[in-house]
């Protein structure tokens, strides 16, 4: 844990802790000898089930969104190299990605599979992200997460110590939905759903994997991976500009991603 330091957020104590979701969230889905899921074509849940199935012994099947393009980008060429096969849907179809349907397309396809949603977000990946507070070694009031596809925020805010309160932020337009896909999540994992959490949509900067100028120079300051830390960040550091957090709030910032992840291990 690093605390970062910026004279913008005065008598705020903004700490960053580098925590990998990708592997919380896949620690209580090991388990299937075969998994199937979905991604775009550099997506981090991809290369993280990948390099599971390698690591523990099971079989991986990866559909990705769009056409397939060849050679494969360093992100699917690390996939494939763990031993994953990759299948490929055109995007209209890959919105229907979780309809029973499709899914008993795939599994005519591929057999008998487990399949793991998109970004890896299901009760089991939000049982394994409520274990991350609990392994903060430091005292904090707010952890702030960016938000994907939910699984993330939805463990951390149950993991909670009471009076700690957890905070994400959209990395994508049109976040709304997400409120209810963190509860939805809760609910599957727990059958409750937390108060001690909220989402804000506010800086998505243009959507999923969009960025600006004012995006870039955070991203160059700090260093860090742009389609989701940098937002979170930018966010933390502007509402605490904005006064929203009161004088002396601990914020923990959950650092999920490297700046370029390595393709390989
Ligand atoms: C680096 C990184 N941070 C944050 C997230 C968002 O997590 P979630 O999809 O659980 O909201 C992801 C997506 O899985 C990610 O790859």
């Amino acid at each position: 844990m690093e605390e970062l330091l910026d004279p913008a957020l005065g008598d705020v104590r903004l700490f960053l802790v580098h925590d990998d979701n990708k592997a919380r969230k896949l620690r209580y889905n090991l388990g299937p000898a075969r998994v199937l899921t979905f991604g775009g074509a550099y997506s981090g849940h991809i290369r993280a089930v990948a390099a599971a199935g390698r690591r523990h012994g099971f079989e991986t099947i990866g559909v990705i969104r769009g056409e397939e393009h060849l050679p494969l980008n360093p992100s699917l060429a690390y996939a494939a190299a763990c031993g994953m096969r990759l299948d490929y849907l055109d995007r209209a179809s890959y919105r229907l990605k979780h309809t029973p349907e499709m899914e008993a397309r795939l599994r005519e396809r591929w057999g008998d599979v487990a399949i793991l949603p998109e970004g890896g977000s299901n009760a089991a990946a939000v049982r394994g992200c409520a274990e991350l507070p609990g392994e903060i070694g430091a005292a904090y009031d707010v952890i702030c997460c960016p938000v994907g596809t939910g699984g993330t925020l939805a463990g951390i805010s149950a993991g909670l110590p009471a009076g700690k309160r957890a905070l994400g932020f959209a990395v994508l337009k049109g976040g709304g939905f997400l409120t209810e896909e963190v509860a939805r999540l809760q609910r599957e994992a727990y059958g409750r759903v937390w108060p001690n959490w909220s989402i804000n949509l506010d800086y998505h900067f243009g959507g999923y994997a969009r960025t600006t100028p004012a995006l870039n120079g955070l991203i160059a300051k700090y260093r860090v991976e742009g389609v989701y830390v940098a937002k979170m960040l930018y966010g933390v550091l502007d509402l605490v500009r904005q006064g929203a957090f009161p004088r002396g709030t601990r914020i923990v910032a959950v650092v999920t991603g490297q700046p370029s992840t390595p393709v390989a291990e």
